[in-house]
């Protein structure tokens, strides 16, 4: 089996096909250098040479702030590339896996977002993901779309790192706790993704790691398991917030929580909760680094 794995060098797409690999699969990663989604028109041709069993979309625009004053590159590649993409695997009747997100809801719900739930997206962003979405679904009825949230890994830039750095250099720092969500991490999202192409599945399904955490409770989880496996940090104190402290360009969803319910029905072990997740990604960071 070959798997194609887009934005190879992003987060999700890194650590995805790290795992393809160590799984002795003949997986592929495809970077802006080999396909530029800013150039849609490209992409249908570049995929259906290919000729891969399975494609995995982790390419996105992902820049939710920047996302609002740069709307027409927003789409092009969220909505039009994802479409390309989805084109160039239907030639040769191939499979996808396109990613998506939590930002194609407004968070106004008070209890967990089922698959079929209406989409409301706040930004540009969101609106861009939802759209994609829409085009792949109306190309390969038979493509998986997987929306998670709240993502971190080793590999990239996220909140996790952005918070080791400032707790590095700041004793103390406001983060917002108005919103909440479920962090998760790379490794259990891309292991979730192989299980979804290991049963065929088809549709949507949301995957995030277990339990529910504001901005803040993250931050300090992140603060507390990094001294307990003796980073060097100076922070003393984190200081809830509320978001209009924090004033960013894109709104952001206050309750951004995905139900499992569908996606556990596939997977065959417990999803692990978020915390214990970001302890052994701590612990593979200090690793690594
Ligand atoms: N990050 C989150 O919190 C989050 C939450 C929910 C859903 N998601 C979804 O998860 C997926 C993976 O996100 P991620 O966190 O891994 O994001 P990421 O680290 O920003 O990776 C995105 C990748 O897309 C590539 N890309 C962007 N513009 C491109 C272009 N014009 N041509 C080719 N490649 C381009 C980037 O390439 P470069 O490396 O060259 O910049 C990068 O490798 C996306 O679909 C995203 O919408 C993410």
């Amino acid at each position: 089996m070959k798997i194609l794995v887009t934005g190879a060098n992003g987060q999700l797409g890194h650590e995805t096909l790290l795992m393809l690999q160590n799984r002795g699969i003949d997986a592929v990663g495809i970077g802006r250098k080999e396909l530029d989604f800013s150039q849609p028109e490209q992409a249908a041709e570049y995929i259906a040479a290919q000729r891969a069993d399975w494609v995995i979309n982790c390419a996105a625009y992902t820049q939710v702030d920047k996302a609002e004053d740069d709307a027409e590159l927003a789409f092009r590649v969220n909505r039009d590339a994802a479409k390309a993409v989805a084109e160039g695997v239907q030639r040769y009747a191939g499979r996808l896996l396109h990613v998506s997100t939590d930002f194609i809801f407004d968070g106004k719900q008070s209890h967990p977002y089922k698959e079929n739930d209406p989409a409301r997206p706040l930004g540009v962003y969101g609106q861009s993901k939802w759209e994609g979405e829409q085009a792949v679904r109306d190309i390969l009825p038979q493509a998986i779309i997987l929306r998670t949230a709240w993502v971190y890994g080793v590999h990239g830039n996220n909140f996790v790192k952005t918070i080791l750095r400032l707790a590095t250099e700041r004793e103390e720092l406001g983060i917002i706790d108005e919103q909440v969500g479920s962090p998760s991490w790379t490794f259990d999202i891309s292991r979730a993704m192989v299980a979804l192409i290991e049963q065929q599945a088809t549709g949507i399904y949301h995957f995030t790691n277990e339990g529910v955490a504001s901005w803040y409770d993250f931050a300090q989880a992140i603060v507390e398991e990094a001294r307990s496996l003796e980073f060097d940090l100076k922070i003393k104190r984190l200081k809830p917030i509320p978001t209009h402290a924090y004033p960013t360009p894109a709104a952001r969803p206050a309750y951004s929580v995905l139900s499992k319910e569908k996606i556990r029905g596939i997977l065959d072990y417990p999803v692990p909760h978020w915390r214990e997740s970001l302890r052994t990604m701590l612990k593979e960071l200090k690793e690594t680094t």
